[in-house]
């Protein structure tokens, strides 16, 4: 999305596609298997996807259309890690051609400030960095990355320079296991003062079978980071989805989920998944996407505990007219945030030029 015409046409059917039944909402879109780091949380990097048997650049922009014809309007590119695709500025500027909101999740590890001014003008408008601990050592280790922590650092630093105009979010993302639930707060005022916005959302063991790592999020646990989040405005979850943390965690009746139904994903060879951890249906290229509402592609996930993804928890939130005018007004917030913090940072761009002059011309600064 590239200008407020775009925004506007972006805002009423994407209300189309939360609110009326047959359209889809969203889509995650895992465009490999491949990644460079080794986390302790994630078992991708264990099973990499082959470069030739990814999905091409022509065959992926085929994909965006066909699912933009079928009502998807929010398209999440994520991995293994999507930043080893070359052609990744090229896959984000054809789905904001069509007007789809654009997000993407990386380790940070390969951005420059080069590539995410690339990004950017793609059109990417929401772009999260991981991070997992303030404490670099820590961050590294989670990750099997040594010197991962100061990247991401840079990186948030750019966004924070560079990325953070109009209606763009971006930020850090924070996966809440039991080997950081205890940095929350933490986290929230690193990102705070890098003056970046911030996602949690909790582990899950599907993804590596460790429920060691599943962190106890009980009520008290709920409080404290809703308390974050009015204490912090960077924090970009909706109260709805925190309050959500402890029904995923005890295992509770969650809302009934709307995987195949308004948002589903596909994988690195275009297959079709109702959601991301379930098997595969169908092929975007090679069957309709109606498949991922076909009975044998629900059977799973009307047996399915839950998980509690950001992806999930934030589509089930905007599936309703009320939900829809919350995400209106999250939006708005954020214009205007970002028109603040920009005046902010020009302001104080201007003092440092006129600062530095100063030190330079002493005779400037008797003329004052
Ligand atoms: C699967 S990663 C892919 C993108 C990229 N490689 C990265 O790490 O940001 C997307 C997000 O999911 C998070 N994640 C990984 N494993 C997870 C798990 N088991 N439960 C919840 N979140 C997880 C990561 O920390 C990251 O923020
Ligand atoms: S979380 Fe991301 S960086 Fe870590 S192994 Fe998984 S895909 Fe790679």
């Amino acid at each position: 999305m590239r200008n407020f015409p775009d925004l506007f046409r972006f805002v009423g059917s994407a209300g189309m596609s939360a609110l009326v039944g047959r359209r889809i909402f969203s889509c995650l879109w895992e465009l490999t298997y491949r990644c460079n780091a080794r986390c302790a949380i994630c078992g991708y990097w264990r099973n990499p996807s082959k470069p030739n048997e990814e999905m091409s650049l022509s065959e992926i922009q085929e994909g965006l259309q066909k699912i933009y014809a079928y009502g998807c309007r929010l398209v999440n590119f994520t991995g293994g890690e999507p930043t080893l695709r070359r052609d990744l500025e090229d896959i984000v500027k054809y789905a904001s051609g069509q007007t789809m909101w654009t997000s993407m999740v990386t380790n940070g590890s390969l951005l420059t400030r080069d590539r995410l001014n690339e990004l950017k003008d793609a059109g990417l408008d929401n772009l999260l960095v991981s991070l997992d601990s303030t404490d670099s050592r820590l961050h590294d280790e989670h990750r099997g990355m040594k010197g991962l922590h100061a990247k991401v650092t840079n990186c948030l630093q750019w966004l924070a320079e560079d990325f953070l105009t109009g209606h763009r979010t971006g930020g850090l993302m924070c996966a809440l296991s039991n080997l950081n639930i205890h940095q929350a707060a933490k986290i929230a005022k690193f990102a705070d003062e890098l003056g970046v916005y911030v996602v949690f959302q909790p582990y899950h063991d599907k993804k590596t079978g460790n429920t060691q790592l599943n962190a106890e999020m009980e009520n008290g646990f709920i409080r404290h980071l809703l308390r974050l989040r009015s204490e912090h405005k960077n924090i970009l979850c909706s109260e709805s989805y925190l309050k959500g943390f402890e029904n995923f965690y005890r295992r509770n009746s969650q809302p009934s989920c709307c995987a195949g139904n308004k948002y589903f994903s596909i994988d690195p060879y275009g297959f079709l998944h109702p959601c991301v951890d379930m098997p595969g249906v169908g092929h975007v290229l090679r069957d309709e996407i109606s498949v991922v509402r076909s009975p044998k592609a629900l059977a799973p996930v009307s047996v399915c505990q839950g998980c509690w993804y950001t992806f999930r928890g934030e589509s089930d939130t905007t599936l309703s007219c009320r939900g829809c005018l919350e995400k209106l007004r999250l939006g708005l917030g954020i214009i205007m945030h970002n028109k603040k913090r920009n005046v902010l940072n020009h302001r104080n761009l201007k003092r440092k030029r006129v600062a530095a002059r100063l030190q330079d011309e002493p005779s400037a600064k008797a003329c004052i």
